[in-house]
């Protein structure tokens, strides 16, 4: 008989062995603090683009508020497609389903793939979505360890692949939280790896939209290993519309039937407003994506600037808009630095320990803030570094 007091027994223990994200808990934390500034959120503060607007309004007014097909519209899909093909990234519309933002579609990938014990190999750090999705799923987490500018290590790569012959790769570019991008020369080597080892690939490109460098490099590029890799994406960072919940995940036909039939259990649809947002978005709005991007590229350039100035060891992003400084040298856990740094100066960063072990010793600061804002906090940030730690 179900014991009712027994919590734990009551709750699933895949749902007990994880938490809410790190990045969340600090963001609650900052409330507790009006005066502060902020810079913990991945979420821009541009409007969203005015063609996209219209097209919800008028998607309301012409009553299309039906369900959809449960993979979403099909001009949707279409246009995703050929946006894709600008990456030189092929996939076909029935290969597409569009999901509840980029959350639905990491989790319905991983509840579609994973048996208990099933082995995922994730960066360290990285967004905790993967980590805490697979966990759900009963599945284990592999950490890969990356180099100090938070490129692959090849190697540790490889012998993690041979001696733990995991069932999936994540690969997460660019990258929340280092604004790592993947080079040409790191795609091709990722292919000389892989096309030898049976692993499916999950490459999370939610930022693709902000890549900073000319060219855009992505394993989804290589034709050869298609047949196993999984490409989740979506509108939340790109259009600067996170609550609008528009994403989508791109694979083979032998992975997308069953995707779908967990995104069609879980939540039918995507909503149908919001998916001719995406649609109008993808159709009109690609200038305004460029105008985003040249502010953040802005805003990249006036915050390492600044952070190098007060003698941060720093990489210089090359996309998203995150900046992922080490703080090694204040001999301050992550978590302590950013506390402390919450409470005497009033400046909210994430501590990198949210995003895995690999992220202690760094915070991340989102630049995905005004200029004005940001100028607070990198002054906030300086005279609370020379107070205590010159
Ligand atoms: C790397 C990465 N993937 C996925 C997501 C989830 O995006 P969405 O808000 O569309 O669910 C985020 C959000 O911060 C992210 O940083």
């Amino acid at each position: 008989m179900t014991d009712l007091k027994n919590t734990e027994n009551l709750i699933s223990r895949n749902v007990q062995s994880i938490e809410i994200s790190g990045i969340r808990k600090f963001f609650n934390k900052v409330m507790h603090f009006p005066e502060a500034i902020s810079l913990t959120l991945g979420q821009p503060d541009f409007s969203v683009p005015e063609k996209i607007k219209k097209a919800m309004i008028k998607a309301i007014e012409e009553n299309k508020t039906a369900y959809t097909a449960n993979a979403g519209i099909i001009e949707l899909r279409e246009e995703i497609c050929n946006y894709l093909q600008g990456f030189n990234i092929k996939y076909n519309a029935e290969e597409v389903c569009i999901t509840i933002g980029g959350s639905e579609a990491i989790l319905s990938v991983f509840t579609s793939l994973l048996n208990p014990g099933d082995k995922v190999l994730i960066p360290t750090p990285a967004y905790p979505a993967y980590e805490s999705c697979v966990r759900l799923m009963g599945g284990k987490t592999i950490d890969y360890k990356l180099e100090e500018d938070f490129s692959i290590n090849f190697v540790e790569l490889q012998k993690l692949i041979d001696k733990e012959k995991p069932k999936i790769l994540v690969l997460s570019y660019p990258s929340n939280p280092t604004g790592a991008v993947l080079s040409k020369e790191d795609r091709d080597k990722l292919y000389y790896v892989l096309k030898k080892k049976s692993i499916v690939i999950v490459t999370d490109e939610i930022y693709s939209s902000l890549c900073f460098e000319k060219d855009y490099y992505s394993i989804a590029q290589i034709q050869e290993l298609k047949d196993r890799i999984i490409l989740v994406s979506g509108f939340s960072k790109m259009f600067s519309m996170t609550g609008l919940r528009v994403g989508f995940v791109c694979a083979p036909l032998k992975f997308m039937t069953q995707i779908i039939k967990v995104h069609q259990y879980n939540v039918s649809c995507a909503s149908s407003i919001a998916q001719y947002g995406a649609y109008a978005g993808l159709k009109d709005c690609l200038q305004d994506v460029e105008k985003m991007k040249a502010e953040f590229i802005k805003r990249r350039d006036y915050v390492y600037e600044r952070l190098t100035v007060m003698g941060m060891d720093i990489v210089m992003p090359k996309g998203a808009f995150y900046i992922f400084p080490s703080i090694a040298k204040y001999n301050l856990k992550s978590e302590e630095f950013s506390e402390r740094l919450l409470k005497e100066a009033h400046l909210a960063v994430v501590p990198g320990s949210a995003f895995g072990n690999g992220g202690e010793g760094h915070i991340r600061i989102s630049y995905s803030y005004s200029l004005d804002t940001l100028k607070e906090g990198m002054d906030k940030l300086e005279n609370w570094l020379n107070k205590n730690f010159k």
